[in-house]
């Protein structure tokens, strides 16, 4: 039990989720942050990055074992007093749409960025995303050990694909084998590079005020000193001004570099992230009312259902983001939605590579109960006397698409109650051709894993073979226009009409560009590219 107020564990709160593409070197940072906060220990080990890993790795580990790889939960741990919530979000082959929905719960953001590459696909949807609830989003650019794009590229590539501003709080000398170190423009001082950390958290890293012109100089090499001189009066010249309330109304993106492989910047990084990143603050609900996070009593929402794949254990898990106050295991809640009052069951969270129990938990924090069947995304919890309800998470536009069919048409029954059952789960979405009966089902996802969980699933519940023929649209707008005629609307020849299980009517495209025709072809029609629940 805590001995601080639910106010103090509230503040002390920082929960976000990492944004990157492949290969950025998002587990390698959160590796480096679970050491920093002691959640595993590796300091002096020369396997460290391996260890490191399996410790990671192990929860997944888990989900697999539990028969499903894809998950996005959470990894809790301590750093300066702070209690940290990183949420997970799969990248790889596993990126689904809970991916998205993590999203909802995260307060924050931390962008990683492969300094060689730039602003990729995959971080540009994430980032999309991010802006649509004003988060702030910290950048940090990484692999600076190895040759990276020019600084100012950078910032501008950031700039230009993602359209926020950036302010780098530090400035790399030289990159790849030229890398020095870095020049950090809040303390005035030379963090000079040392790769012989790896694995600890030790660094070696020397600090030289930049005014030190002759110290500075044999650090960094006159050629490098020279140029950073040059960079920093060009950066103070054109950089955007460093503005705490930017950052936080997500309009601006402090930026930093290091290397986390290297282990080079990532505890400066870290530490200057809590001090400026926010603590849950509360959240809208859908009539308007602001649920402030440290006075109004407990409240949450689901925002990532995941079943499991095992048939002998066919319990799913909800993971619910408490909003405010405090969560007590002993104390009844109100499932909103049905009305129904209860004691949430084996409530629990993960903490790095174990799942453990709790008795309590706080604004900010992500909990797992049992699901008997009663959640679905976006629900809301409260007590029982309270009566709150958040606005739905929305659902995200799929990118991969398939046609649906039976091997053995007698099984239609368990088939449509199976596809119903996942699509309600939220790991895929079914919609059906705009003027046919049930007989044609189009599945769409966002990660083309999901097309194998849905056969897998079908087959292993349901006992359902089915075959997926897939698509070649890539993209799915939702029309929002309320008296657009459906059948007179014309659009390009790539289009096809289809609609969502409730009627509403959608369009798919297989070109990036035929959204926008169609929208200028057809006056007052509106395409959105998520629909709110
Ligand atoms: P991800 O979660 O974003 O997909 O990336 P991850 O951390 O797995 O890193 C992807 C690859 O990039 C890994 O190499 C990792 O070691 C490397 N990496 C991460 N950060 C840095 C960095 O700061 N500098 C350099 N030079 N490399 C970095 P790999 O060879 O794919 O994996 P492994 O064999 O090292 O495990």
């Amino acid at each position: 039990m805590s001995t601080r107020t639910t106010q103090e564990e509230i503040r002390r709160r920082r929960t976000f989720a990492i944004i990157s593409h492949p290969d950025a070197g998002k587990t390698t940072l959160t590796e480096k942050f679970l050491l920093y906060g002691g959640a595993i220990n590796l300091a002096g080990s020369v396997k460290g990055k391996a260890t490191a890993r399996h410790a990671v790795s192990d929860w997944m580990e888990i989900e697999k074992q539990r028969g499903i790889s894809v998950t996005s939960s959470v990894l809790q741990f301590e750093y300066d007093d702070c209690c940290i919530n990183i949420l997970d979000t799969p990248g790889h082959q596993d990126f689904s749409e809970d991916t998205y929905r993590t999203l909802m719960a995260a307060d924050q953001a931390i962008m990683v960025i492969d300094g060689s590459k730039g602003v990729e696909a995959q971080t540009k949807k994430l980032f999309k995303v991010c802006t649509m609830r004003h988060i702030p989003i910290f950048t940090f650019i990484n692999k600076m050990d190895r040759d990276a794009m020019d600084t100012f590229e950078l910032l501008d590539d950031i700039e230009n694909n993602l359209g926020i501003a950036t302010c780098p709080r530090n400035w790399p000398i030289g990159s790849g084998k030229d890398f020095k170190g870095i020049y950090d423009r809040e303390s005035g001082q030379i963090v000079t590079y040392a790769d012989t950390m790896k694995g600890t958290k030790e660094g070696t890293e020397t600090l030289i005020p930049l005014e030190d012109q002759a110290a500075a100089q044999a650090a960094t090499g006159e050629a490098a000193y020279e140029q950073l001189t040059g960079e920093l009066e060009l950066l103070d010249g054109a950089g955007a001004e460093f503005d705490v309330e930017a950052v936080r109304r997500g309009e601006l993106t402090p930026v930093f570099f290091g290397s986390a492989l290297q282990n080079f910047g990532v505890e400066r990084f870290l530490k200057r992230f809590l001090e400026l990143g926010m603590a849950p603050g509360g959240r809208t609900a859908a009539d308007g009312a602001e649920i402030d996070a440290e006075t109004h009593d407990f409240t949450a929402f689901v925002f990532k259902i995941q079943a499991n794949m095992n048939k002998a254990h066919r319990d799913r898990i909800a993971f619910m983001r408490i909003c405010s106050g405090r969560y007590d295991a002993d104390a009844e809640v109100k499932h909103v939605r049905s009305g129904r009052v209860m004691r949430l069951s084996q409530p629990q969270q993960l903490m790095a590579d174990e799942r453990k129990i709790l008795s309590e938990a706080f604004a900010g924090d992500i909990i797992g109960v049992f699901d008997p069947g009663l959640f679905a995304i976006g629900d809301t919890l409260c007590m029982p006397r309270d009566n709150v309800t958040y606005e739905g998470i929305p659902t995200f536009a799929p990118e991969h698409f398939a046609r649906v069919r039976q091997v053995d048409t007698m099984k239609r029954k368990q088939f449509v109650k199976g596809i119903e059952q996942i699509a309600q789960e939220g790991a895929i979405q079914i919609f059906q051709e705009y003027n046919t009966g049930m007989e044609e089902i189009i599945v769409g996802v966002v990660g083309v894993l999901q097309f194998d969980v849905l056969k897998f699933r079908l087959q292993s519940e349901y006992n359902v073979e089915i075959i997926l023929d897939n698509l070649p649209y890539e993209y799915i707008r939702w029309v929002d226009s309320p008296d657009v005629d459906m059948d007179r609307l014309s659009g390009t020849s790539d289009m096809k009409k289809i609609r969502d299980m409730n009627g509403r009517p959608l369009l798919l495209f297989i070109n990036e560009w035929s959204p926008q025709m169609t929208i200028e072809r057809n006056k007052g029609l509106i395409l959105s590219e998520f629909r709110k629940n």
